[in-house]
């Protein structure tokens, strides 16, 4: 099972990204050389009802191969609930969310909330385990706060109970996104599994092949997610992957990124429509231009926009 988890992602990730990481910036972050990608979260109780707008997050782009589906939920039995509807979109792993500090999950128990029921992890993963052999991955937090921090133990109930992959976010909920990734934390969590065939992925401050090369080489990680750090930016991966090899990688021309920005942006469209890619590439065309001469002027015509021929045009007078 563990084995088989190899052969569906490869080292460098495109993280779950809730707003983000729908088909179309999955299709272009596997053009730059993602290895891997997850789905947006999706809520297990909303699958089980059948939500359509919860199903839309789980369609693939055309010829999209292997896909890693997260789901959230406060407990098994919603999961237990939505496995037909779940395997019906035929996921290559099944991701659980333990991670998300947002009010409206944490609420319910879901998201960085399971984080204080260690117990039930291991519950969810069983009921995955029972219901099919696609293999299991859960990412999750350094526990809920500086004062419980836990992420040892709660791997250990999801490894035993069958994951097959973890995914450490080296911060705890109370941090949110901010404060740094405790790097130190990755290499106790690789040490721990030290000799097992479980994958160990480190996620958190991850901006720079360097940053990747570090955690893979130096602290043996099997893997990074690349996260806010992919956001306009999928040359990453391509960076990275050169970086590996030769110890050097070039940014991409100012050209390079406009033209991928386009090509993210029609396939938003042709994916979405219109109204919806306009509305839904805002922020992320503002983070391809982030940085280069003349942006403030093209971001503001970009908000503005409410066509994609204004929003090529405004990216296009970067060029
Ligand atoms: C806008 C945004 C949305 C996110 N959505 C999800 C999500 O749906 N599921 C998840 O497990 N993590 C989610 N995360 C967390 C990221 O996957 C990642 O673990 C985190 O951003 C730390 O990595 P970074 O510091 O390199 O950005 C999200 C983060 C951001 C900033």
């Amino acid at each position: 099972m563990r084995e088989c988890a190899k052969n569906i992602v490869g080292p460098l990730m495109l993280a779950p990204l809730a707003g983000y990481t729908d088909k179309a910036f999955r299709m272009i972050a596997h053009e730059w050389g993602a290895d891997g990608a997850v789905t947006e979260m999706v809520s297990a109780e909303g699958l089980a009802r059948g939500g359509e707008k919860t199903e839309k997050l789980l369609e693939r782009y055309p010829g999209e191969e292997n896909l890693v589906m997260q789901i959230f939920a406060p407990s098994h039995d919603p999961v237990e609930r939505c496995m037909d509807r779940l395997i019906a979109h035929n996921p290559s792993m099944i991701d659980i969310n333990c991670g998300c500090p947002v009010p409206k999950v944490v609420k319910t128990g879901a998201g960085s909330a399971l984080m204080k029921n260690p117990e039930e992890i291991g519950r969810i993963v069983k009921v995955i385990r029972n219901a099919t052999d696609i293999p299991v991955s859960v990412k999750f937090r350094l526990g809920w706060d500086s004062s419980s921090i836990n992420y040892l133990e709660f791997a250990d109930h999801a490894v035993d109970a069958g994951a097959s992959l973890i995914t450490l976010h080296a911060r705890t909920r109370a941090q949110g996104y901010s404060g740094t990734a405790d790097r130190s934390a990755f290499r106790t969590l690789k040490e721990h599994f030290k000799g097992s065939d479980v994958l160990v992925y480190a996620s958190g401050d991850i901006f720079s092949a360097e940053d990747a090369r570090t955690l893979i080489e130096d602290y043996g990680m099997d893997g990074v997610m690349f996260a806010r750090g992919a956001i306009g930016n999928p040359f990453i991966f391509r960076m990275t992957k050169e970086y590996l090899r030769s110890g050097k990688c070039n940014e991409p021309a100012i050209e390079e990124r406009i033209r991928t920005a386009l090509h993210h942006l029609e396939a938003a469209v042709s994916f979405y429509g219109e109204n919806t890619a306009c509305r839904e590439m805002r922020k992320q065309l503002m983070a391809y231009i982030k940085g280069i001469p003349g942006a403030n002027k093209a971001k503001a015509a970009i908000g503005q926009a409410v066509t994609s021929e204004e929003m090529d045009k405004a990216l296009s007078m970067l060029i």
